[in-house]
């Protein structure tokens, strides 16, 4: 059966796999009634890597519904949970006192039962068992394309931009990414201080699976001599030659941001610069940040970005704009289908590239 939710021409399945056979003509016809009803009960998890304002994002999530009398369900530990049917009912008071926390209090996963037909039909099942009309999936890319499968099995979905990789299509930047580039540039200003004193190279690797977004803004905004990232190959000789360079115009340092995903990361470059030692003539270390750049507290950029998405969010759904995803573009909220972040990448504008090369002389 197709069905109308929202601007999501989704299919419903409970009745026809889920349901007693002698109920489903009477939960159908109840559904059609209850989708154009005010939404009364609705569900919120955090999935994927964490980000510094989730929780901002949860608390707002809570706090508006609570204005438009809709009873919010916070999810434990994201798609797992779901499909666990680990949730409870969520007060202004379960809220209090989180916006400034980094993490996610409801906990979060990556689970890979969400991607099968299975685990995609029970965690339906267990909100609609629980008369739950809708879900808010806050997360990144894996997560916002396993809410996009759940849309389009007709459950009315939005999904909140958070990841600190700052890499989904529909938002710029996302919940999470301004913080994490903030405590990247902390330590790269630290390092920058030992570096210069022993006249030495520092690798810095940042996180980014698939994505160059951090390493770059922390390259230009930390003022490194080169940027490595996976959208743009640098092998360890051109990274030997910027370097080099930044000596013969008299630098005495050189901070080399690396994005984990490149294809030449850190350690590769590392064992390179080990190996030739001799013939390139310089001493280098290596930081791995690693998840110290997703535990810092939301600065103010992040708190008010997943509290404005956090009311849209009930906004959207409660006005059944479902299969959507909310991010910030270009200063508005904006919606975009989950037809098109699923499975999708926003990769670094090419002037950024050219912008970190340029100011790294
Ligand atoms: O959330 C995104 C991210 O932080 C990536 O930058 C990183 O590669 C990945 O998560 C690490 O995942 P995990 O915490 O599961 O090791």
């Amino acid at each position: 059966m197709r069905i109308q939710t929202g601007n999501t021409l989704g299919t419903f399945p409970d009745p026809i796999h889920s349901w007693p056979e002698e109920y489903a003509h009477r939960t159908t016809l109840l559904w059609i009634i209850v989708s154009n009803a005010p939404m009364n009960r609705l569900a919120v998890l955090t999935s994927g890597g964490d980000a510094a304002g989730m929780n901002a994002a949860i608390r707002a999530i809570v706090r508006a519904g609570v204005d438009r009398n809709i009873q919010i369900f916070g999810v434990h530990g994201g798609f797992t949970g779901l499909i666990a049917g680990e949730m409870v009912p969520l007060g202004p008071r379960d809220v209090g006192g989180i916006i400034g926390k980094g993490g996610t209090f409801l906990g979060t996963t990556r689970c890979a039962r969400i991607r099968s037909a299975d685990g995609q039909a029970s965690a339906i099942q267990q909100l609609r068992q629980r008369a739950i009309e809708g879900l808010i999936v806050i997360g990144g890319n894996g997560s916002q394309s396993a809410a996009y499968e759940l849309s389009e099995r007709g459950l009315a979905v939005v999904g909140v931009a958070s990841t600190i990789d700052n890499d989904l299509v529909g938002a710029d930047p996302s919940i999470g990414f301004v913080t994490a580039v903030d405590v990247a540039l902390e330590a790269i200003d630290r390092l920058r201080v030992t570096a210069s004193s022993h006249n030495r190279v520092f690798l810095v690797e940042v996180m980014g699976r698939d994505s160059g977004h951090i390493a770059l803004a922390a390259s230009i905004a930390g003022g490194a001599e080169a940027c490595v990232v996976p959208e743009r190959q640098m092998p360890p000789e051109t990274v030997a030659q910027e370097i080099r360079a930044a000596y013969a115009r008299g630098k005495s340092h050189a901070i080399v941001v690396v994005a984990e995903g490149a294809a030449y990361n850190a350690e590769h470059l590392a064992g390179y610069f080990r190996e030739h030692v001799g013939r390139l003539g310089f001493e280098l270390r290596v930081t791995t940040l690693g998840h110290v750049q997703r535990g810092g507290s939301p600065g103010l950029f992040d708190r008010m970005l997943a509290t404005e998405l956090g009311v849209a969010a009930i906004d959207s759904i409660a006005a059944r704009r479902t299969g959507v995803l909310l991010g910030r573009l270009n200063g508005s909220v904006v919606a975009t289908p989950l037809a098109k972040v699923a499975h999708a990448r926003k990769a670094p504008p090419a002037a950024q590239l050219e912008l970190a090369a340029l100011l790294a002389k």
